[in-house]
Parts: C-alpha cells; sequence; structure tokens
C-alpha cells in the first residue's frame, strides 16, 4: 500500500514539474465549481493517474487539479469515491495519502448533507465541528503504517478549531449565514428511513451525509489539519421529510455552491 501511495506521488510530481501544493480540497457532489475559480495549471484524469480508483457517480467528473486559489498552491479532487460505489476504505482514502505525499498539511472538504437539526434549513451551509463515523468499515484497521501515523490517533481536534473561527469570521464579513454541527457518516447508497433520520439525531448528529469522515480519519493520521464544509441539501426532519432524489440534492447543491466556494475562496485568501 504504501509502495502504491508513493509511486503514485512520484508520478505525479513528474507530470506536473514538482507542484507542491499546500492544501488539498476535496469536492463532493453538485460542488465540483470551485475548480472555475482555481487557476489551473495542469488536470489529470483519474483515469490517467497509476493506481486511482474511477469515479463512477454522476456529478463527479473525476481529475485531479493543480493549481492556485487565493494564491495558495492547491490539489482539488473533483470528485471522491465513496465506500458505497463498491471501493474498499483504503482505496477510499488512497488519494488523500498521495496528497500528504505531495506536501498537503491541510486538507479543505465539501459535501452534501441531510440536515436532522430542526432548525436547520434547506441550502444552509455548515461548518463541521465533529464528526460521528456510523460506517461499517474503518480506513485504519489492519497493520498500521507506522510511517503514515500512530496504531491509535488522536480524533479530539478532527475538524481544527483555528480554521472554524476563521472561517466564521469570513462567513460574517461576507454576510453569509453559517450552521455547525457535527456530520454522522454512513454507508449509503439508502437515504435514511424517518426512524434512522430520528436515531442519528438523537446519537448528537446535526447532519448526516455518505462521504468524508474517512478521507478525515486517514488525513488526521498523518496529521493533516481538516476543516469541511456540508451543504444542507434536505432535511430528516420530523414533519419535513419528503422523498430525496440525487438529483435534488445535486440541484440544491449547486445553488449554494456559490456561497461556499466564495468561503472557501477567501479562507485561502488568508491562510
Ligand atoms: N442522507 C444521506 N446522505 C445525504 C443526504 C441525506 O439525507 N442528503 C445528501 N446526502
Amino acid at each position: 500500500m504504501l509502495a502504491q501511495i508513493k509511486a503514485t506521488a512520484a508520478h505525479l510530481q513528474e507530470v506536473t514539474n514538482n507542484f507542491n501544493p499546500e492544501y488539498g480540497i476535496i469536492l463532493g457532489t453538485g460542488l465540483g465549481g470551485l475548480v472555475d475559480e482555481i487557476t489551473i495549471q495542469q488536470a489529470i484524469n483519474y483515469g490517467d493517474i497509476p493506481n486511482f480508483p474511477v469515479s463512477t457517480v454522476k456529478g463527479h467528473s473525476g481529475r485531479l487539479i493543480f493549481g492556485t486559489l487565493g494564491g495558495k498552491r492547491v490539489i482539488a479532487m473533483q470528485g471522491r469515491f465513496h465506500f458505497y460505489e463498491g471501493y474498499d476504505m483504503q482505496t477510499v482514502v488512497f488519494p488523500v495519502r498521495v496528497m500528504k505525499y505531495l506536501g498537503i498539511k491541510t486538507l479543505f472538504l465539501s459535501n452534501a448533507s441531510g440536515g436532522v437539526n430542526p432548525s436547520f434549513e434547506i441550502g444552509d451551509l455548515m461548518i463541521l465541528n465533529d464528526h460521528i463515523n456510523l460506517f461499517p468499515a474503518h480506513p485504519l484497521t489492519g497493520p498500521n503504517i507506522e510511517e503514515l501515523g500512530p496504531r491509535f490517533p488522536d480524533m479530539s481536534d478532527a475538524y481544527n478549531t483555528h480554521l472554524i473561527s476563521k472561517a466564521k469570521g469570513i462567513a460574517h464579513k461576507l454576510g453569509f449565514k453559517v450552521q455547525e454541527g457535527v456530520y454522522a457518516g454512513l454507508s449509503g447508497p439508502t437515504f435514511e428511513t424517518p426512524a434512522e433520520y430520528k436515531y442519528v439525531s438523537k446519537i448528537g448528529a446535526d447532519a448526516v451525509g455518505m462521504s468524508t469522515v474517512p478521507e478525515v480519519i486517514a488525513a488526521r493520521h498523518m496529521g493533516i489539519d481538516c476543516f469541511c464544509i456540508s451543504i444542507i441539501t434536505d432535511l430528516g426532519v420530523e414533519g419535513k421529510i419528503v422523498q430525496v432524489t440525487h438529483e435534488e440534492v445535486q440541484h440544491v447543491a449547486q445553488i449554494a455552491e456559490k456561497k461556499m466556494t466564495q468561503l472557501f475562496k477567501v479562507m485561502m485568501e488568508e491562510m
């Protein structure tokens, strides 16, 4: 595994002329538009990267972007790998590990989620301040790769508090309403039943989705700081639950994306 990570990183260094990004970005469902704000030096299709899996979901175009955003060198994944697609957890987190070997110190993530906090509204942005891992598999099971990080990684600061307060300050200045809360990650691909939405709410989550948690675990294992924004695309709140479709999730995500993009861009400028 480690050899594959290093081989892929070495290949990317070679084809990008040793571009060494400071920041990693992972863009979720319907949220690839941030790429338009990146001054692209190079974009590589996942299919052209050795050892890289290929994304299968609609709305995930599957490119690795090298460029600058807000004057900072970034590497952005336009489209991520989900557990529900059938990838094992090692594969889901493979790109994050490659990004570490390319030099990133901080990882920005985005996703779409269902809000279970009754004060949330469709289209809200939620800054993650914690997560609950409900996936049936964990990316760090098996022999620990000591070179990546410790056997028992700390998760007390999974979402960097400094970055959270910075983001809240910027959102305030931009006049954006932002929510803050706990994201429960589970496998999907079904959306939740009403009872499941109630369950995640009762155990302390504010929103629920099918990504992010594995990547953040792998990043924290390697000492990478994480910051994540979720777009609330539907509500799992009693009395407000309606049928959810992937198309509706993408539609809402695309509308709210503009705010998220601006927030990420200004954050990057101020880093
Ligand atoms: N549940 C799980 N994942 C999601 C949801 C949801 O309601 N909305 C967007 N992604």
